[in-house]
């Protein structure tokens, strides 16, 4: 017999041929399959107000390929396609030779921000004659991150509007995504600014624009391996251009292949414990920097008639701090992908995003989307109605042929098998 492939498995056949593979421990895979909730200590200190948890499925991209390292790439995530698109595009890429990856900065970025100053360039050449002094303030706010080799490396005056004085602050966070270290360092810098130039002091945070910690992927692909029973890959290849170029004039396309882009951006993001609204917010004010919604990958022809496409965008994503430490199977997902830092991770989740476009294009060009989509759909709605692991083998294929693929005609056809196996 044939031997199943990992998606054929039960979970936690899944979960043993990780641990055979080594790439999870027995402990880890253990309480992944206990899928214990958090304690009522932990949840309920994390937030206020909290009143039970919310539950989304973890799985694992098989064998992404980035800078010659081979990962496992856990995936928290609720809709049903982004996993197998996602293997779908790392098994491509692999037999293309994989990602490639590269963050030329990784700094987080603060705004001082001052206004009713009663001589705006005055001010501003201030801050730029005493840099020395708002280093010192900025060291004594945060000793720990200068011990740990981090923090304030550069501060950025700028008038805005001949009406605010905004102050730029770059800052190494090492490890961390470090929001709260960014947001101390602003402050302390806030406060000694006003005390010495008055004016009214409007705010003092973190920009989730994080344009200095931009991280690219590119992979090449021999159109040939893209080849399908019916479509040459040359021609799968040129659509896939065609559709990447038709995205930079179109914000509607846009938004949609960024979404697709998102899908597995976000799911890695939540999996490591990373703010995902963060790196939402990030992304597409990075997409939008030149004035016009753009896409954040690309695709096109090499001189040598190769695919390649490539992917750019900020991700401040962190392994220590805020809910990192906090949460368990956050860090079983760490020890399943082998990451070392924060660089590393940011470069995997830039691949996991070129991976996901790949994927997406590849379909909309060639088979369209629903074909892959229906039988992931049929799945999400018999199990919504009420089918059981066994039921599922017989209520699929019936669904499948149903003219209205919805949650009533899943119940409907539901009802029918029952009765009939009564
Ligand atoms: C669906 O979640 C994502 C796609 O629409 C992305 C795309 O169109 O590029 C398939």
């Amino acid at each position: 017999m044939k031997k199943p492939k990992f998606y054929q498995l039960t979970k936690d056949e899944r979960l043993a041929t990780l641990v055979e593979q080594g790439h999870l421990s027995q402990t880890d895979a253990d309480c992944l399959a206990a899928a214990e909730p958090l304690s009522d200590e932990i949840a309920g200190n994390m937030i206020e107000n909290q009143i039970g948890q919310y539950q989304v499925p973890l799985g694992v991209v098989q064998d992404l390929l980035v800078n010659q390292q081979v990962y496992q790439v856990p995936f928290a995530i609720e809709e049903p396609s982004v996993i197998a698109a996602a293997n779908n595009a790392a098994k491509m890429a692999r037999a293309n030779g994989g990602f490639v990856t590269e963050q030329l900065t990784r700094l987080m970025t603060g705004e001082v921000v001052l206004e009713k100053l009663v001589d705006l360039v005055a001010a501003k050449a201030w801050i730029s004659g005493n840099n020395d002094h708002l280093f010192e303030v900025a060291r004594a706010a945060h000793p720990s991150i200068v011990k740990r080799g981090g923090g304030l490396q550069k501060i950025t005056p700028t008038i805005i509007d001949n009406r605010f004085l905004k102050l730029e602050l770059q800052i190494d966070t090492k490890e961390a995504m470090g929001a709260n270290i960014v947001n101390t360092i602003c402050e302390a810098i806030a406060h000694a600014v006003q005390e010495q130039l008055g004016g009214n002091l409007l705010l003092s945070v973190l920009t989730n624009a994080a344009f200095e910690s931009v991280v690219t992927a590119s992979v090449t692909i021999d159109p040939a391996t893209l080849t399908t029973a019916t479509l040459a890959g040359e021609t799968i290849a040129e659509k896939m251009i065609a559709a990447s170029d038709f995205a930079k004039v179109d914000v509607a396309r846009a938004a949609t292949h960024n979404k697709g882009i998102m899908n597995g951006i976000d799911a890695v993001v939540l999996a490591t414990g990373n703010d995902w609204r963060a790196i939402e917010a990030g992304v597409h004010s990075y997409a939008a920097r030149k004035g016009a919604y753009q896409p954040l990958s690309s695709w096109e022809w090499t001189t040598d008639q190769q695919l390649r496409g490539r992917i750019e965008l900020p991700l401040p994503v962190g392994m220590v701090g805020g809910s990192i430490g906090i949460l368990p199977t956050v860090q079983i997902n760490q020890r399943l992908l082998k990451v070392q830092n924060a660089r590393e991770l940011a470069g995997i989740i830039a691949a996991v995003g070129l991976a996901q476009n790949f994927a997406a294009l590849k379909a909309l060009v060639s088979d369209g989307i629903q074909k892959g989509h229906m039988a992931l759909q049929a799945k999400s709605l018999a199990i919504a109605a009420g089918a059981t692991e066994t039921e599922l083998t017989q209520l699929l294929p019936l669904l499948l042929k149903a003219t209205h693929l919805n949650t009533a005609t899943a119940t409907e056809l539901l009802a029918q098998l029952r009765a009939e196996n009564k």
